[in-house]
């Protein structure tokens, strides 16, 4: 897809969303800032993988760009729509929205009611916005899903703890596919279930988007997971977003200092190649989101951080086409 071709279904601007930390409340209110100032867009059709260690905000990103979390500020537009913009107080009833993104769960087990069977549960899915008006409809519609996501139609009666993790998350996905949506979350879908069946998952969340042309926000804590799945990956820390670009472009030719400690820890697939290659080690762990450092939020663990980078917090600037980094560095050097 070339630059001029690619439509952006969702595009996000500053967006940010801090928690409220509960405490004593004679004392300065605090919050935790999991997501800061995030801008980025979204193509139609397209992977965007997401990455960083736990902690940095993914699942809270993922989560409000959709706005299962109302945002503390910012701009979100869902095809052509603002859907969310804090400065023009614009903030939609989110139904109609609803059916269009959906989110699959990192952890299947947990998202799954217990006491409904797995019918009930895509059922509901479907009911939510009366997409089946016959109890047959309604019937033929579960056990089409359940095939589409490889399950039994006969599994419709049974309860989550009677599956397997994967199997579990298949039901995650059907209940995702049911209002057939347009742009899916796929928080760590595959980070909880046994190596040996991740392949599959991901082989068939690729196959669905094929066949019925879904965007997908992909999210995992490790590059490698998404390298070959994604179209573009963007780089998490500690709230921010400090690097975005094609996948084979940012996996080869990272611009960011960390991006590039991030990916030394990665195998590559040559292991002479993989042995040669230094791996670069961070000192010190990630901050707290409730107090970040000042200016640039990775300047306590950055080799190169200078005095700008401990007062300025470095925006997200193009430096190749379609390359994005955040680093004051970038631009001297650039
Ligand atoms: N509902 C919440 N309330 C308060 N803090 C939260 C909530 N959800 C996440 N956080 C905090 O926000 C930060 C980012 O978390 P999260 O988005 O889950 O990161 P990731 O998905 O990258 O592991 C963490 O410090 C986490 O503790
Ligand atoms: S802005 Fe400064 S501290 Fe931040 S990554 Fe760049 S060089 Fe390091
Ligand atoms: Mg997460």
């Amino acid at each position: 897809m070339s630059e001029q071709t690619r439509k952006k279904l969702l595009e996000v601007e500053n967006l940010r969303k801090y928690f409220p930390v509960k405490g004593n409340k004679l004392l300065e209110k605090k919050y935790v800032q999991a997501v800061e100032s995030v801008s980025l867009s979204i193509y139609k059709g397209e992977t965007l993988g997401l990455v960083g260690e736990s902690g940095c905000g993914k699942t809270t990103l993922g989560r409000t760009i959709i706005r299962l979390y109302e945002p503390t500020s910012g701009r979100i537009v869902y095809d052509g729509t603002p859907i969310y913009d804090s400065e023009k107080n614009i903030s939609v009833k989110m139904l109609p929205y609803r059916r269009k993104m959906q989110i699959i769960f990192q952890d299947p087990s947990g998202s799954l009611d217990p006491r409904m069977t797995v019918g009930e549960i895509i059922g509901e899915a479907l009911d939510i916005h009366g997409l089946t008006p016959s109890k047959k409809e309604r019937t033929d519609r579960i056990r089409q899903l359940l095939e589409e996501v490889g399950l039994n139609t006969e599994h419709a009666n049974r309860f989550p703890h009677e599956f397997s993790g994967g199997q579990q998350q298949r039901v995650g996905i059907a209940r995702a596919l049911a209002v057939d949506p347009e742009f899916i979350v796929c928080d760590e879908p595959i980070s909880a279930l046994d190596v040996s069946i991740q392949s599959q998952v991901v082989n068939m969340l690729e196959d669905l988007q094929a066949n019925k042309g879904l965007t997908y926000l992909f999210i995992a804590h490790d590059v490698s997971v998404v390298r070959h799945i994604s179209n573009r990956i963007g780089v998490m820390y500690l709230g921010c977003l400090v690097e975005l670009a094609e996948s084979h472009e940012l996996c080869n030719h990272p611009i960011h200092p960390y991006t590039k400690t991030l990916l030394s820890a990665v195998p590559l697939p040559d292991p002479i190649k993989s042995r040669a290659r230094q791996r670069i080690l961070l000192e010190g762990d990630i901050p707290s989101p409730i107090n970040p450092p000042s200016g640039c939020r990775f300047h306590t663990r950055c080799p190169y951080a200078t005095d700008r980078c401990r007062q300025e917090m470095p925006v997200l600037k193009e430096y190749g086409p379609g390359h994005f980094g955040a680093c004051h560095l970038l631009e001297q050097n650039g």
